[in-house]
């Protein structure tokens, strides 16, 4: 039986792709009215990576899932479902799912994107585990891309510095064994709140007019004060709540892979939770933010440096649009 009491659901596979286009700090005090000194000091970011014109999101997510696959010694026939995390989706339909379906020659599965922002990542998680506890697939495919450079305002210096582009993905799948793997999920969001940060051109409720365009209006927006206050909050409510019903503290928990929005917010949870900034491994200083491909970018870093090992309670916790969030627990197998 599909996570009865004998069987979990794991994390069979793992994977990443960044663009090489290095863009530091420096580069965009070129740009804009910004220094490094501002960037680095307000969020802990120095550089992040770009995607090259002709780079697509599915193109990084096709790229981090071919790595994931890999890892988990799977062929494209083995896939059964795929589902992709992302705001930047090539284009409004078909879904950045099914492009990345016909890139990498996977059967005719079921293939879906799904819009929470930075928290799209574990909404994927959840969904990927519910289908799986179905019985009716094997192997799912999650993959959270972004390709952020594509909707930032290049002269608005309050965004444009705090986002970059990437990919990572997961394979899930099931084992013989209970008690391990993804222990639960927690997901929550609050649509009254969703003004502090959209992109209000380009969808249904404001198409592109020559005049939304010279508007800027279809470039993120984001009231930066009132998203920190917010995440912060309800990122470690999330986190406690999640620990609480399985009994856990946050004492327990041996890595926290967060959201990579900004360092004082990080350093801000770590201190509420009282759990030391060690335990976070951090890769903001170089990728920014990434969105829906934050969470696994930084998972797979982490799984690769080391710094998770068997046995180990991994705590994943993400804030987005929406507004949206939610945190994971794993127990690694
Ligand atoms: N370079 C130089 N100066 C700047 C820049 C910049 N890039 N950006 C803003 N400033 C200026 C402002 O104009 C302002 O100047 P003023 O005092 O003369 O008006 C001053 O710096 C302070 O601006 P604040 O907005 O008050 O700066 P704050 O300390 O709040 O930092 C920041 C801004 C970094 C955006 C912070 O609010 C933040 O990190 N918020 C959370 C954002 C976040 O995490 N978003 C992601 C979550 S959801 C998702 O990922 C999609």
């Amino acid at each position: 039986m599909i996570n009865g009491k004998d069987s979990s659901i794991i994390i069979g596979g793992i994977g990443s792709y960044a663009p090489e286009k290095i863009l530091s700090n420096h580069d965009l005090a070129k740009i804009v009215d910004t220094s490094d000194e501002w960037i680095r000091t307000r969020t802990g970011i120095k550089e992040r990576r770009i995607a090259h014109n002709g780079e697509a999101c599915s193109d990084m997510g096709a790229r981090a899932a071919q790595a994931a696959m890999k890892h988990a010694g799977l062929e494209p026939e083995d896939i059964d479902l795929l589902i992709v995390a992302t705001m930047t989706p090539d284009m409004p339909f078909p879904s950045t799912a099914c492009i990345i379906q016909h890139k990498l020659g996977l059967r005719s599965i079921p293939c879906f994107d799904v819009g929470a922002a930075c928290s799209g990542f574990l909404y994927t998680l959840e969904i990927g585990c519910q289908m799986l506890k179905s019985g009716t697939y094997r192997n799912v495919l999650i993959v959270g891309s972004e390709k952020l450079s594509s909707i930032l305002d290049w002269q608005d210096r309050t965004t444009c510095v705090l986002f970059g582009d990437g990919a990572g993905a997961i394979i899930l799948n099931t084992v013989d064994e209970p008690g391990i793997g993804i222990l639960g999920t927690c997901l929550a969001a609050n649509g009254a709140e969703g003004q502090i940060l959209t992109m209000p051109g380009g969808g249904s409720n404001e198409p592109a007019t020559t005049e939304s365009v010279l508007m800027r209006r279809h470039y993120l927006k984001m009231m930066g004060k009132e998203v920190f206050k917010i995440a912060v909050k309800v990122m470690e409510q999330s986190a406690l709540d999640l620990l609480a019903s399985h009994n856990l503290k946050p004492h327990d928990v041996d890595c926290v892979i967060p959201h990579q929005a900004n360092m004082r917010i990080l350093e801000l949870m770590s201190s509420r939770m009282g759990l030391p900034l060690d335990k976070f491994p951090i890769n903001l200083d170089r990728f920014g933010n990434t969105s829906a491909a934050s969470i696994p970018l930084a998972l797979d870093e982490a799984y690769r440096d080391g710094k998770i090992k068997s046995g180990d309670y991994v705590l994943l916790i993400a804030f987005g649009a929406g507004l949206t969030w939610a945190s994971s627990l794993i127990k690694w197998h």
